[in-house]
Formats: C-alpha cells, structure tokens, sequence
C-alpha cells in the first residue's frame, strides 16, 4: 500500500477558496507524480459558515482536525464579523491549541525584477524568518476599563515563559546550522520592552550549545531598517510573535509581494498548519485575480514536512520556474489565478518527467 497523508483544509474567507483550489491541483498532481496518496478532509469554517450556524470552530471539529497530520489553510477575515473575532477563533485557536509554536516565514527572492529595492540580487535576499506563535500580546485577552469614557485604560499583556522562549530559540539555532551560512540573527526590543530581556538572556544561553552558529542581535527598529538596507545581512532570524508578524510582511515585499509568500506553523515532529501570509483580500474574493502562489508554496512547505522531500522540492522548482519564465508582472489583474495555477502544474509535470 502507498503512503497516505491525511489533510484537513480550510479554505476560509475571500479569495481563500480560489487560492486554496490551485494549491489542491497542485497537491494531486505532486501526489500522482511522486507516489503518494491524500486524504482530505474539507472543513467550511470561516465567516460565511459563521454567519449561518453561528459557530465558528466547535471543540468537536477542533478534535476531528487535531486528528490529522497536517492543515492546509486558505485565508481567514471578513467585514462583516467584529475585527479580529474568526481570526483569532480559528487561526488563533489552531495555532494555539495545537500549539504550533514555530511560525515559519522563508524570504527568499527568487527573480531580482520582483524585489522593490534597487540593485539588489537574488542571493542578496535569502532568510528564514522563525517567529514565536504562541506567546506575547496576541495571545492574551484585551482588556478595556471604563470604555467609552475620559478614563479608558486599554491593556493587552506581553507574556513570555522562559519555556516558551526556550523552544523556539533552540528550533532557530538548528535551522541555522541547517544552512550554509550558519548564522542566527536574534530580533527583540529589550532595550525599551524590558521583559524581552528573557530573549537576550535564553538566547545567549542556548548560542553555548551551538558554537559553529555565527549569531547577530539587532532591536526591532534597526532590523527594519537593516532589512530594506542590507537584506544580504540576515540568514536565520528568530523574533517574537509580534516583531514576526510586522517583520515578514515586510519580508514578504522583498521577495515581490504577499502573493508569493508562504508560511508554516509547526511543533515539530507533531502536526503543521500550512497558509500563504497573505490574509482574505476580500475586494479579490471571486474575481480569480488573487496570486494562488503563497498557497502552492504552502504545500511545498507541507510536502516537506510530510516527509515528501522530492515532491517538495519539485513543487518549489515549478513555482520558480513560473516565477521567472512566464509571469510579466505581479500587478493584480495581469494574470488570473487559475492560470497561474494551471502554469505551476504544467512545470511540475516537466520536472516530475525529468
Ligand atoms: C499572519 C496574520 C495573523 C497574525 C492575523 C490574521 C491574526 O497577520 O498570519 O501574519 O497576525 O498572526
Ligand atoms: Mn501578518
């Protein structure tokens, strides 16, 4: 009997079904071409599906994805629920719950006419972000006192355990000596959030146990700065929940856009959420103009971690070549979804041939 992995999807809100829909093309084709099969369980839970039942990520449903050995996630956001409400219900829950403590974010250019910055090369723009994901402000509640009044107090607590602190630092130092450079770029702001001291400390620490891995510290503001300067600075970053968050978006303009960038949300050796970093884009949503690249990146991401090395590599191989040969320009509107996606597995089938 082949292998067989079992894939819960959600496709979520905006342009995530369309997106979603080229990254399964892609994921049959990968499977049918390397010797494979998937099992995929389709959940709908998102706004639409909250608007009309009212739930939003039931414990049973929880259980039943828990169940899985992977998740491939589309998109989750929509104005018509309150702000952050199916947001942090359903990618917040599954990365908390899960705890999928790795949030990890490759930037890497891979053709210099996408990269915003002038005179920069590919190999100028190759780093491996590993943001913290369930720890700091975003996972605590927000608290208003006196709402509404002269008085308001509005608080949202950053928390770090050293535990928590531990285990992603040790996952960067060993990302880190995965990759030629083997250097580690520690991001905080310890300096004026003086509770990230923790970081400092943890990671000067742990750097004992990995004396071949070259380490850097820069404070958030500068590592924005450095970033946009000098990319060819940075080979493995490991940040906080939040600087992450902030600092792969802009990671994601670097390599030419949220449309190309992929993300994976671990705990290692257990279970893996796989999205493009791009949120819903609802003003895309059905017009089969949104860029399904960051979502076929996801898979090449969940390939990997599936153990479908060359299926993996072969998913990222189509996608360059996509990137390099036949996509004019990353303008939304210059090419339409499913022909990007339709491109990408045109290329798989040439590399699975070869
Ligand atoms: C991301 C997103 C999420 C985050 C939102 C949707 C809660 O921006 O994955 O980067 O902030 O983590
Ligand atoms: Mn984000």
């Amino acid at each position: 009997m082949t292998r067989e992995h079992r894939i819960a999807v959600l496709a979520g809100d905006g342009v995530g079904a369309e997106v979603v829909q080229q990254a399964l093309r892609v994921l049959h084709a990968a499977a049918d071409a390397y010797g494979f099969g998937v099992a995929l369980s389709e959940y709908p839970h998102g706004t639409e599906h909250w608007l009309a039942s009212g739930e939003i990520l039931p414990d049973a449903v929880f259980d039943e994805i828990r169940g899985h050995q992977a998740v491939l996630l589309g998109a989750i956001g929509d104005p018509r629920a309150p702000v952050g409400k199916i947001e942090r219900g359903i990618i917040g829950r599954l990365r908390w719950d899960l705890d999928l403590y790795v949030n990890l974010r490759p930037i890497k250019l891979l053709d210099a006419r996408f990269c915003p910055l002038r005179d920069k090369q590919v190999q100028d723009v190759d780093m491996l972000f590993v943001r913290e994901n369930t720890e700091g402000p975003y996972v605590q509640p927000a608290e208003f006192e006196a709402e509404g009044t002269p008085y308001e107090v509005a608080s949202q607590a950053m928390r770090y355990t050293r535990r928590g602190t531990e285990r992603i630092i040790r996952y960067a130092f060993e990302q880190a000596l995965g990759r030629p450079r083997r250097q580690l770029t520690l991001i905080d702001k310890a300096n004026a959030i003086r509770a990230q001291d923790l970081y400092t400390r943890v990671f000067a620490e742990i750097a004992q146990e990995f004396p071949t891995v070259e380490t850097n510290h820069f404070y958030v503001d500068v590592a924005a700065m450095r970033m946009v300067e000098s990319p060819e600075s940075f080979d493995v970053a490991v940040t906080t929940n939040l600087f992450g968050d902030i600092l792969t978006d802009l990671g994601a303009a670097l390599q030419g856009g949220l449309g190309l960038a992929a993300s994976a949300n671990l705990h290692p050796g257990v279970m893996g959420l796989f999205e493009p970093v791009h949120g819903s884009f609802p003003q895309a949503a059905g017009r089969n103009v949104a860029n399904p690249m960051a979502a076929i990146g996801a898979v090449a991401m969940m390939l990997d971690f599936l153990g479908e090395d060359a299926a993996a590599r072969a998913v990222e191989a189509a996608l360059a070549t996509v990137l390099r040969e036949h996509v004019r320009s990353l303008e939304i509107g210059v090419h339409a979804t499913d022909e990007l996606g339709g491109l990408v597995l045109r290329e798989l089938a040439a590399v699975a041939a070869s």
